[in-house]
């Protein structure tokens, strides 16, 4: 899988990309935003086992945002199953040097277009914890609404908070 945007490609991760996965992802600004299974400190061993995951699942969901031949972040989709299988989660992170560039909004837009065009999905979602307003501002700019606040529906850093639920429907 390969797209072309503007400020970056998307494309399969590939043996190589550990050492640029390191530098961009092992960074605590980042980690405090995802899940907990996302590594920290995140080691090349991590990046390792990260890309033998994705690039040989099936369907492949997870992509390489490249910047100059280089993975500077992630994007990818966790396909629901049984009754929600019409649904896909959506999530990414991209390098702190890229932030505020455009780069992710982009990658969104059109992983979202991928997405309807090569799944079966009536809506795609994403969630976010409560202090992360640059990505409920990416997901506005990419046409998702705003659907639901789960008051303290999360934990990060040992504090709860809420969940801002984030979602896109196809369009008919
Ligand atoms: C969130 C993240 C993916 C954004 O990536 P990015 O490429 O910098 O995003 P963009 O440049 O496309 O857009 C960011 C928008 O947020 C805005 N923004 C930045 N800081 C903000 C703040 N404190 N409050 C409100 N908006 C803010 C920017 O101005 C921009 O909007 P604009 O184009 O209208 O000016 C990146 O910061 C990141 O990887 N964060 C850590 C991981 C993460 O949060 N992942 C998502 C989990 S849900």
């Amino acid at each position: 899988m390969k797209i072309r945007l503007k400020t970056c490609t998307l494309r399969t991760w590939q043996n190589g990309d550990e050492h640029s996965i390191v530098r961009h992802a092992n960074n605590y600004k980042i980690w405090r935003n995802l899940r907990d299974r996302f590594p920290h400190p995140y080691t090349i061993e991590d990046a390792s086992f990260w890309i033998s995951l994705a690039a040989t699942e099936t369907p492949q969901t997870n992509f390489a945002i490249d910047y100059d031949g280089q993975a500077i972040g992630g994007i990818g989709l966790i396909l629901r199953d049984d009754i929600y299988r019409c649904s896909a989660e959506i999530g990414y992170w991209l390098g702190e040097d890229f932030w505020g560039r455009g780069i992710v909004s982009e990658a969104v837009i059109a992983l979202t277009a991928w997405a309807f065009d090569e799944f079966d999905l009536s809506r795609i979602y994403a969630g976010v914890l409560e202090w992360n307003k640059p990505s409920m501002r990416v997901l506005e700019k990419a046409g998702y609404q705003l659907e639901a606040r789960l008051k303290n529906a999360v934990i990060k850093e040992d504090r709860i908070m809420d969940e801002f639920v984030y979602a896109i429907q196809r369009k008919q």
